[in-house]
């Protein structure tokens, strides 16, 4: 899947999108067809344990784009910008590139309307697709006070429409809707001709996105009202290692069938051997 490709299915085919942070869960997002898979920073809460994205640095979105693009074949492999990487034009064209050129990422994703017009204009300009994401963006969850929806408000909702078509005509190929309530988020989907891909945005939007612990049941510190949680993977994970640690302590683990043995005539002979006993 290419930018273009996710940008020409606007009223077309559900856009399907879901995070992914490593080789195993980029090739599992591969193989369950999503279209595009996104190196998000949440990995700073579901995979790095920090209270929000706020600390995540480029030198580990590397690490983790990386990783995932080794697992990606065929989705678009997004690199999400980590909070103050895009600050200026100048930071945005390093780090973007950096995310091509070392991550292998396909595109970046940055958040913010009007205010990274420059910023998305410079990486379009130097060859670097761009997602871009409005409404509830995590890395300004300081100045919401929290994680909480927006656009509730007649203003708001009007400002986040001009911020969706400001940031299809810096030449965003699609943007992500966060949090948003369906209504607002259908005026947007319809005010713009770029794929609009919803997380709390109702089921209006051309695609939709998910955070993979959060679908997989891997990250229970808190569930967000739009999550749909398929399979309780933490949960089963915890089992099977209580069954592990029984199985040690009562020494049914392991088993012959997970045991190398010599020969008998070579078993015998170390049988044999004499140790000396230390000291
Ligand atoms: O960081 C992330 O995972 C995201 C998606 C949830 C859109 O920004």
């Amino acid at each position: 899947m290419t930018a273009p490709d996710i940008q020409s299915r606007k009223d077309g085919e559900k856009i399907c999108c879901m995070t992914a942070y490593d080789y195993s869960s980029g090739m599992i997002a591969d193989a369950a067809g999503m279209d595009l898979v996104l190196v998000g920073d949440s990995l700073g809460m579901v995979v790095l344990g920090h209270e929000d994205t706020l600390s995540v640095t480029m030198d580990e979105m590397i690490h983790h784009v990386r990783a995932t693009s080794r697992g990606v074949k065929r989705a678009l492999l997004v690199a999400d910008m980590p909070f103050m990487s895009y600050s200026t034009v100048e930071m945005a064209l390093e780090n973007g590139g950096r995310f091509l050129s070392e991550g292998r990422a396909k595109a970046v994703k940055l958040e913010g309307g009007e205010n990274v017009v420059p910023q998305i204009e410079a990486l379009v300009a130097a060859g670097i697709p761009v997602m871009a994401h409005i409404g509830l963006t995590p890395q300004h969850v300081a100045r919401f006070g929290g994680f909480k929806a927006q656009g509730k408000t007649l203003e708001a909702a009007k400002a986040l429409v001009e911020d969706a078509r400001a940031v299809e005509a810096a030449g965003a190929f699609c943007v992500v809707l966060e949090a948003i309530p369906v209504e607002v988020a259908e005026l947007i989907t319809k005010a713009v001709d770029i794929p609009t891909i919803g997380i709390g945005a109702g089921n209006v939007t051309d695609g939709q996105i998910l955070v993979y612990h959060d679908v997989l049941g891997l990250f229970d510190r808190f569930t967000p009202k739009f999550v749909r949680t398929y399979v309780q993977h933490g949960k089963e994970a915890v089992q099977a290692l209580e069954m592990y640690g029984k199985d040690v302590r009562s020494t049914r683990f392991p088993g012959d069938k997970n045991t190398f043995y010599l020969s008998d005539e070579m078993a015998e002979q170390v049988r044999k051997i004499k140790i000396k006993k230390k000291k």
